[in-house]
């Protein structure tokens, strides 16, 4: 099994917060031009990588994809499938910020398969929305999800907390607004003050106070969304009656995905061995080498067994579907001393078992990052 990420690197502005890899879009942009680059690329993966096994999700993310015209994702869609083997029950997502997508857009997609939207909400606060570089309102936001809930079954939204001059009191409220919306699973981010962004430059001049108290904003989240319905599958993710997002799923179980776009990743396996491909991030050098080389030719990196075993538990402890310990050789299990320190992590409460998969308990998510680094210590 494995899934397919599609990034549109693009954002109609870029919010105070935000590190991803998308840039502004203010010129023409000629969409045949990209479209053939991004067919390129998956034709690139079927020949090199793609080895016959389904896929189970297609991911649009970004940057802003819903800005994309709504032939290209379709057109998108028809070459995956002409390329690909699909599974049967395909989850289909679109990132959709609101005022990117309308109604007569929104059935164009449905009709192509789209079948999964995402919605970046972030807060309900309109003073909130303008802090963060926002470009839409509370209300805007709120009609987007309604309006889409009666064309799309499946609708996530993400939400950020741990903000500047937030208190407990006011994300309660925020979140149990929020949590009444007709979604089917929410992702609900704490805030990462991230270098190089305008938030971070707003807070080192002193014109807005750093968050300060992660921990009780995170154990409040969890309390209300489990309250709401919502299942906590993940350190950030909240699923309604199983609705588990099955393309970070797939990440979180160490899958492979090919990753198409101006910095999309890959994990591809080749030979029992995980390769690591980054694509180049610039968008305009992206586009140049997609259309103007020949054959391109992907920057590769071979993991080896210490890499892949750190990112497999990584991914593997932020979620309920936990590691599967079996597939860990006996060599990184005595080079890292793992049977000695899951022991201890299990009599403190901080792992439970379920056959070979290793869980983290809810004490022990609360201590993910320490548990990680205890972990992935050589002790030779
Ligand atoms: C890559 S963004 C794409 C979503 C879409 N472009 C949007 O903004 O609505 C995915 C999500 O990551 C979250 N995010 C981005 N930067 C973050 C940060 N610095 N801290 C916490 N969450 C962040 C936001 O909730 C955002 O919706
Ligand atoms: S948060 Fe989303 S819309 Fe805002 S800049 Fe980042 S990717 Fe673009």
């Amino acid at each position: 099994m494995s899934t397919i990420y599609i990034h549109w690197a693009f954002c109609r502005s870029k919010c105070y917060y935000c590190d991803f890899n998308s840039v502004p879009c203010n010129q023409f942009i000629d969409y045949s031009k990209w479209f053939i680059a991004y067919k390129k690329i998956l034709q690139r993966y079927k020949e090199q990588y793609y080895k016959g096994e389904p896929i189970t999700s297609i991911y649009f993310g970004g940057g802003t994809p819903s800005l994309l015209p709504s032939w290209f994702i379709v057109s998108i869609l028809e070459e995956i499938d002409d390329m690909f083997k699909l599974a049967p029950n395909l989850e289909i997502t679109l990132e959709a910020n609101p005022k990117t997508i309308d109604k007569t857009k929104a059935f164009e997609l449905k009709k192509s398969g789209i079948n999964r939207l995402s919605i970046g909400v972030q807060s309900i606060i309109d003073n909130v929305l303008k802090m963060l570089g926002r470009t839409h309102s509370a209300i805007e936001a709120k009609d987007c999800v309604f309006e889409m809930s009666e064309i799309f079954d499946n609708i996530s939204i993400d939400m950020i907390y741990n903000r500047p001059r937030q208190n407990i009191q006011t994300w309660e409220k925020e979140l149990k607004e929020v949590l009444e919306y007709p979604i089917k699973h929410i992702s609900l981010y704490e805030l990462i003050i991230e270098p190089n962004t305008k938030l971070k430059e707003m807070i080192d001049s002193g014109s807005l106070p750093f968050p300060s108290s992660s921990a009780e904003f995170f154990e409040k989240t969890i309390e209300i969304a489990r309250s709401y319905g919502f299942e906590m599958y993940e350190v950030s993710n909240f699923a309604k009656d199983k609705h588990y997002g099955r393309h970070n799923v797939s990440y979180w179980k160490y899958e492979d995905y090919y990753g198409v776009g101006a910095g999309a990743h890959s994990r591809c396996t080749v030979n029992g061995h995980k390769i690591a491909i980054a694509q180049i991030s610039n968008n305009e050098e992206w586009l140049k080498w997609a259309i103007e080389t020949e054959n391109p030719e992907f920057n590769e990196e071979i993991l080896n067994e210490d890499d892949e075993f750190k990112e497999r538990l990584i991914m593997g402890l932020r979620s309920k579907f936990g590691v599967n310990i079996e597939l860990i050789s006996e060599h990184i299990k005595i080079k890292y001393g793992l049977k000695n320190k899951l022991k201890k992590l299990q009599a403190n409460s901080y792992i439970m078992n379920k056959g070979s998969d290793v869980i983290l308990t809810d004490d022990g998510i609360m201590k993910l990052n320490l548990i990680i680094q205890y972990l992935t210590e050589e002790c030779l």
